[in-house]
């Protein structure tokens, strides 16, 4: 398997392969790769004549140092699993000087508003951080698809709005979150949750399938009363949000109107570790 650390490296040898007519399938990760990880990676193989992979914890995405520093880093395993995939994967694992020449910083995005709501109220700069790296990956690997997981959907959205503004020629494949058999959704940071907290956690996804029930008679505010009172309740978990917006713009909802897609968006505290999920109410 093809291990590059130079985008300039990376660069040169995509820029041959697309010479030779080869379509380029894309999925940016954090490393600490999972089966929803892996998910992405198949989606990809199955659409594309090539497939990169990119392993960087990216520091500008993160709000909290601690966060960064906690962060699951396995790149020898996560090589492995890729190799089980696919000998073929071309994976791209930069060194954060090399990647943001010498300049650790973000740039600033306006993402008509899908950036000032939930995660971006919660965790300031997060999408500044995630737009920067992003679009970054898009110059240096020019994809024909780029693969991103529906766990965080709020972030698809924004990655859409970024290739629009920023008119790429990119397609971005949504990927329906994996999830373990017990429901809570697969994150690199499940393997932080300690044993107590880790049996916890697929309440989050069991009250969250409950809402859509309630979803289908009840008003928006019953629904969220009904969500913070049940993880309330939880001696483990504790609610940061649940919001319930609407699908396209992510503007919180405060009554149904038909024909409207609504989504339920949940942030819970496991511990130290923040978990996000989210359910289709439509
Ligand atoms: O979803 C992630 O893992 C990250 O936000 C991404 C898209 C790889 C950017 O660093």
């Amino acid at each position: 398997m093809k291990v590059f650390h130079h985008k300039n490296e990376l660069k040169n040898h995509l820029k041959t392969l697309k010479k030779q007519g080869k379509s380029i399938g894309f999925v940016p990760t954090m490393g600490a790769l999972h089966q929803g990880h892996l998910s992405l990676v198949k989606n990809s193989l199955k659409d594309n004549d090539i497939t990169v992979v990119s392993i960087f914890v990216n520091p500008t995405q993160f709000d909290n140092s601690d966060d960064l520093k906690k962060y699951p880093r396995s790149f020898d395993e996560d090589l492995r699993l890729l190799e089980d995939l696919s000998p073929d994967i071309i994976v791209y694992y930069p060194e954060a000087l090399d990647f943001y020449d010498g300049k650790i910083e973000r740039e600033h995005f306006d993402f008509d508003g899908l950036e000032i709501e939930m995660e971006g109220k919660h965790r300031p700069g997060h999408f500044d951080g995630v737009g920067t790296v992003v679009k970054k990956l898009f110059e240096t690997v020019q994809p024909d698809k780029a693969y991103f997981g529906e766990k965080d959907f709020q972030q698809l959205q924004i990655i859409k709005k970024l290739v629009e503004k920023e008119r790429m020629p990119i397609q971005i494949v949504p990927v329906p979150i994996y999830r373990e058999p017990d429901g809570l959704a697969m994150s690199s940071r499940n393997l932080r949750l300690t044993p107590h907290h880790r049996a916890a956690a697929p309440f989050i996804y069991q009250v969250l399938k409950q809402s859509s029930v309630l979803f289908e008679n009840e008003n928006i505010d019953t629904v969220k009363s009904f969500v913070k009172n049940a993880i309330g309740a939880h001696p483990y978990l504790e609610l940061e949000y649940f919001e319930i917006a609407d699908e396209q713009s992510l503007k919180p909802a405060t009554q149904k109107i038909s024909g409207n897609k609504y989504r339920g968006f949940i942030v819970v505290y496991a511990g130290d570790v923040r978990l996000i999920d989210n359910i289709n109410l439509s």
